[in-house]
């Protein structure tokens, strides 16, 4: 894809405060916390208690949510491969965003294809991109069917959803790797944990 702006004549803007400054405020560094799986695997409840965590302990974190994303920011967006595509460049910007802000951003996207979670890492600096594999496997994300979407998908209603008829490619070398079967506050020490790390 061609990822020069359409628009001429725009020159970067510096500001006078640096990632430095802003992480002396916050007392930690920016971190983009990158949940991916399966629908159903656990990605926003676990996002949702390890944000809890963190404010819990004075750490600034915000949850960025695959369907909350879409009834805003990406409404105009579908599941078609490039609407998914889209929908991860543009949170992937929205990434970047609050990394310069100094914050620590947890996001919960199916994110399917492992280009689109790369090039997401890509515009990131070194280190700052923590990929998590929330490792649900199929059957058991179909049996908790927590939405019902997987029933519909299986009959036909809901067309290219992930993992029954669209892919979902499986990170080859995450950060962390999430075992859902755990109990919930065991995964979530698992990962504040690597995250002090
Ligand atoms: S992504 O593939 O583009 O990363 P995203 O995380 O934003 O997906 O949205 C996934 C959520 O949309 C699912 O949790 C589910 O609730 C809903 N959804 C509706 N249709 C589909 C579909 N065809 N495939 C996957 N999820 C779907």
């Amino acid at each position: 894809m061609d990822d020069r702006p359409v628009s001429s004549n725009i020159v970067r803007s510096h500001g006078q405060v640096t990632p430095e400054d802003r992480a002396a405020q916050l007392g930690h560094k920016a971190y983009t916390v990158w949940f991916t799986g399966l629908s159903g695997s656990g990605k926003s409840t676990l996002a949702y208690a390890v944000e809890r965590s963190l404010i819990n302990r004075g750490v600034a974190a915000y949850v960025l949510d695959g369907d909350n994303i879409r009834f805003g920011l990406n409404r105009d967006l579908g599941f078609s491969a490039e609407d998914r595509t889209e929908n991860i460049r543009r949170i992937g910007e929205v990434c970047r965003l609050f990394q310069d802000s100094g914050l620590i951003v947890l996001t919960a996207f199916i994110s399917p294809y492992a280009a689109d979670r790369d090039a997401v890492r890509a515009i990131h600096p070194e280190g700052r991109f923590i990929e998590v594999y929330v490792d649900t496997p199929l059957e058991l994300c179909e049996s908790r069917d927590v939405k019902g979407l997987y029933a519909k998908a299986r009959a036909g209603e809901i067309p290219e959803f992930s993992g029954v008829s669209a892919p979902y490619e499986p990170p080859g070398r995450p950060e962390i790797r999430v075992d859902t079967t755990l109990p919930l506050d065991d995964c979530v020490r698992q990962i504040v944990e690597a995250l002090d790390r």
